[in-house]
């Protein structure tokens, strides 16, 4: 794919914000060489939702000591959609049963956004530790290249954000990047929420995060960013079947074609296509970034097909940056209506999470798997 590199800095600095990342995208602007008006507005306007300072006092308490949650069988059912590359998208009984629109609220999918995010230092052990805690169906990991080929969990294209080290992450090596401090930033974003023990967290490998948390963990990873990280299909899809996790993956993009790729090479693996719209802000008119759909309410029956020939499930975000909804509850049921999981990202606020569940969505990414757990326990 290799397709949107001249925008990607802006739109990737958007995305960020988006998603809960205002750090990220501040970097990203100025990476792209100064201020974009728009990204400051937008990032602004994201505060309320995305800003730790927000957190509740409940980290601690609320941790459900879920972790035979997470064994459950049921969490993965809604992921387990027969992938044909013949332009159908067929579902097993239960699988029907789990993307129906009648879904009950219990069915939304805690995906925990790069870890527990919100509570510890991004991607890092601290971060996925707490998700399991909390009691996440998914663990969200962005999944880019070194230098050396190896997969590691980061989001960001550039190391700076959230480590002591420079540069981009794809002109590191393994071994040079676990020698950063990965978690000292947190501390530092997160005065309320710091913790001694973050302090020189370790960046992790894919590898390394299937070893260490096992089949009895489910991990949501991300494409990231594959007009840097050429050719990482193959290698992530190789690694997922030699760790037997096909049930235990779903392998998401914002690159169409990547995740066309993996439809391929491994048709088991549930793969969901991450939709992102620009909105523009003096005729409302909505473009999504990589040209996978036109705006929501254009979609056709044609481009909902061309999706379930892939993926078997669509990943939009809520807002845009000016507080623009994308989405509304006749998407969700029309993505619902073709038996596509809907999960939304990123979901920080306990109202968004209640409004999402009612309008239907299978899963939220969330940087606070416990504001979810709570709320879905409110709704039970
Ligand atoms: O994967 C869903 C969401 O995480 C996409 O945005 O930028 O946080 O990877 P981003
Ligand atoms: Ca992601």
């Amino acid at each position: 794919m290799k397709k949107a590199s001249l925008m990607s800095t802006i739109f990737i600095a958007g995305i960020l914000t988006a998603c809960g990342d205002n750090n990220a995208a501040e970097e990203n602007m100025n990476d792209n060489g100064g201020a974009d008006n728009e990204t400051n507005v937008e990032t602004e306007n994201n505060d309320d939702n995305n800003n730790n300072e927000n957190l509740d006092e409940n980290d601690e308490e609320q941790n459900n000591d879920n972790e035979d949650d997470m064994n459950d069988e049921n969490m993965n059912n809604e992921a387990n959609h027969d992938n044909n590359n013949d332009g159908t998208n067929d579902s097993s009984e239960d699988d029907a049963e789990d993307t129906s629109a009648e879904g009950t609220d219990n069915e939304a999918k805690i995906i925990a956004h790069r870890g527990a995010s919100g509570h510890a230092p991004e991607a890092t052990s601290f971060a996925i530790d707490q998700a399991i805690d909390m009691g996440a169906d998914w663990i969200e990991l962005d999944i880019q290249k070194t230098a050396d080929d190896e997969l590691v969990a980061f989001h960001d294209d550039e190391i700076d954000r959230t480590t002591d080290g420079e540069g981009e992450i794809g002109d590191h090596t393994l071994e040079e990047l676990k020698e950063l401090d990965a978690g000292s930033w947190f501390n530092e974003e997160n005065p309320d929420d710091a913790d001694e023990a973050y302090e020189g967290a370790e960046i992790l490998s894919l590898e390394e995060i299937f070893e260490e948390y096992g089949e009895d963990v489910n991990y949501y990873i991300e494409t990231k960013s594959t007009y840097l990280n050429e050719d990482m299909e193959e290698p992530m899809v190789n690694m997922v079947e030699e760790f037997g996790y096909e049930d235990n993956v779903i392998i998401q993009s914002f690159h169409q074609d990547s995740l066309q790729e993996i439809s391929e090479l491994n048709s088991d693996i549930p793969l969901v296509q991450l939709l992102w719209w620009e909105v523009d802000e003096e005729t409302g008119e909505m473009e999504e970034w990589l040209d996978v759909t036109p705006a929501p309410d254009d979609m056709t029956e044609e481009d909902f097909d061309a999706i379930a020939d892939y993926a078997d499930g669509i990943g939009p975000h809520l807002e845009y940056y000016d507080g623009t909804e994308v989405i509304d509850e006749d998407f969700v049921q029309t993505m619902r209506d073709h038996d596509f999981m809907v999960h939304i990202y990123t979901i920080n606020e306990e109202d968004d999470m209640h409004r999402l569940m009612d309008w239907g969505v299978t899963g939220l990414f969330t940087d606070y798997p416990d504001r979810m757990q709570d709320v879905l326990d409110e709704r039970s």
